[in-house]
């Protein structure tokens, strides 16, 4: 059973939450990306529901699959998003923003009335902050922004190197809202709520990818002896 057998499973159980009439907040990543397949396979089937895109690759992809879309200046309140993650804890505590989508995933998870994440359970953590806390910051006033962002990591009981991150051609990544991001490699997270707080308070930080009470619930796929089996976390 390969990763993306498991994250099939993850996106199936996902898209069976979905119900006629609801408006969608989608994830990206290569796991919302099945369940953007299969909603699709449902909309064609009959299926009425419109939803917001959290990137222009989701958006593509939606379109592609026949999901009819809104943006949330028209519909600025959804029923249900399904995204994935980056890491999970067991008190739904996330990091996001491995595809660089963290600032609109956050608006759009708060602007919805519920949340569920789909990952393979792999993304399970104890602590997170093993996976890079991607750091959406404004181009102007880098190099100040930064050193104000590691004075914020110190501040909050956390210790790592920063680094911009690139893209695939070398230069620096920019987000589809026109910013950078600054990976901080931590390790661990001890206090996510202090660190969420001394990053917000640096002028020059968009967002950040520690989403904290967004998510409601989440459905985490492992294997056993060949077959995808499903964890809950919460309430989905
Ligand atoms: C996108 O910015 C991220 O938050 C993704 O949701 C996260 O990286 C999970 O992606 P995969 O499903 O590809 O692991």
């Amino acid at each position: 059973m390969s990763g993306p057998d498991l994250r099939h499973a993850a996106a199936a159980r996902a898209v069976a939450l979905v119900e006629d009439g609801m408006r969608l907040g989608i994830g990206t990543g290569s796991t919302a990306n099945v369940f953007v397949s299969l909603l699709g396979e449902r909309v064609r089937a009959g299926l009425n529901v419109i939803g917001v895109p959290t990137s222009e690759a989701t958006r593509i992809a939606c379109e592609a699959a026949g999901i009819r879309l809104t943006t949330l200046d028209d519909t600025p309140e959804l029923d249900l998003t399904i995204d994935g993650a980056d890491e999970v804890d067991d008190n739904l505590r996330l990091i996001k923003g491995g595809g660089g989508a963290l600032l609109r995933e956050k608006i759009v998870a708060h602007a919805s009335r519920r949340m569920v994440v789909i990952a393979d359970a792999t993304k399970r953590v104890a602590m997170l902050g093993a996976f890079p806390l991607p750091v959406e910051v404004n181009a102007f006033g880098l190099g100040a922004t930064r050193r104000s962002v590691e004075a914020a990591i110190a501040s909050s009981g956390c210790a790592g190197s920063l680094g911009l991150r690139a893209a695939q051609d070398g230069t620096p990544l920019v987000t589809d809202g026109g910013h950078l991001i600054l990976n901080a490699h931590l390790n661990r997270i001890p206090d996510p709520e202090a660190l969420s707080a001394a990053l917000w308070a640096v002028p020059g930080v968009v967002e950040h990818g520690l989403f904290l009470g967004l998510a409601g619930g989440a459905i985490l796929a492992h294997a056993r002896d060949g077959v995808a089996e499903i964890t809950i976390l919460g309430a989905v």
